[in-house]
C-alpha cells in the first residue's frame, strides 16, 4: 500500500507534567517538500470527511489531539490506520483514496502537503478514482499524476 506509518522524532520530558514534543523535517524525515499545512478541527465524533484522492499531493497526517481513523484505499485494498498518538504520523502517497472517521469530539487532524491547494488535483468520485488507478494517464476527470 502506498502509505507509511512513522513515529515522529520526539522528546518526552521526564517530568510528565511538561508533556512532550515531536517533529519532522521536510525532505529529511519526510519524502517530500512542504508547501502547505492545514488543520481540521471542531469535528464531532462519528463524523466522516475526506472521500477523495490526490493526483499529485504527498501528505503527512497527524492527530495531535484525540483519535481519528484514516481509511486508505488503493483501489484493490482498504486498510485503516488509527491516529491516536501525537507522535504517530501517516504518510500518504499521491493516488490513494482516503476517508477519515472522527472517534472523539474535537480530535484535530493536521496535514502537511507537498503541493499548494489546487482543486484540480482532487478526485472526488470513487468510480473515477478506480478508473484513474487502472490508467492514470487517461484519467476520466482530466487529472494527471
Ligand atoms: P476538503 O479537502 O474538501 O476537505 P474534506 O475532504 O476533509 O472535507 O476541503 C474543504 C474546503 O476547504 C474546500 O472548499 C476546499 C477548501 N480548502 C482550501 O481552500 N485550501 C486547502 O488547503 C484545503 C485543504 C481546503
Amino acid at each position: 500500500m502506498e502509505y507509511q506509518v512513522i513515529t515522529m522524532k520526539n522528546r518526552i520530558d521526564a517530568d510528565e507534567s511538561l508533556g512532550g514534543l515531536c517533529f519532522a523535517e521536510a525532505e529529511r524525515d519526510l519524502p517530500f517538500p512542504i508547501r502547505r499545512v492545514y488543520c481540521i478541527f471542531k469535528v464531532q465524533a462519528g463524523m466522516h470527511r475526506g472521500y477523495h484522492a490526490h493526483t499529485r499531493n504527498w501528505q503527512l497526517l497527524l492527530c495531535p489531539y484525540g483519535s481519528i481513523d484514516i481509511i486508505v484505499d488503493d483501489g484493490k485494498r482498504r486498510e485503516t490506520v488509527r491516529l491516536d498518538d501525537p507522535t504517530r504520523g501517516l504518510i500518504l502517497h499521491p493516488g490513494v483514496w482516503r476517508e477519515m472517521i472522527w472517534n472523539q469530539d474535537d480530535s484535530v487532524l493536521c496535514v502537511a502537503a507537498s503541493e499548494y491547494y489546487d482543486a484540480n488535483e482532487y478526485i472526488r468520485d470513487y468510480d473515477a478514482f478506480l478508473q484513474y488507478r487502472k490508467a492514470p494517464g487517461a484519467d476520466p476527470e482530466g487529472k494527471r499524476s
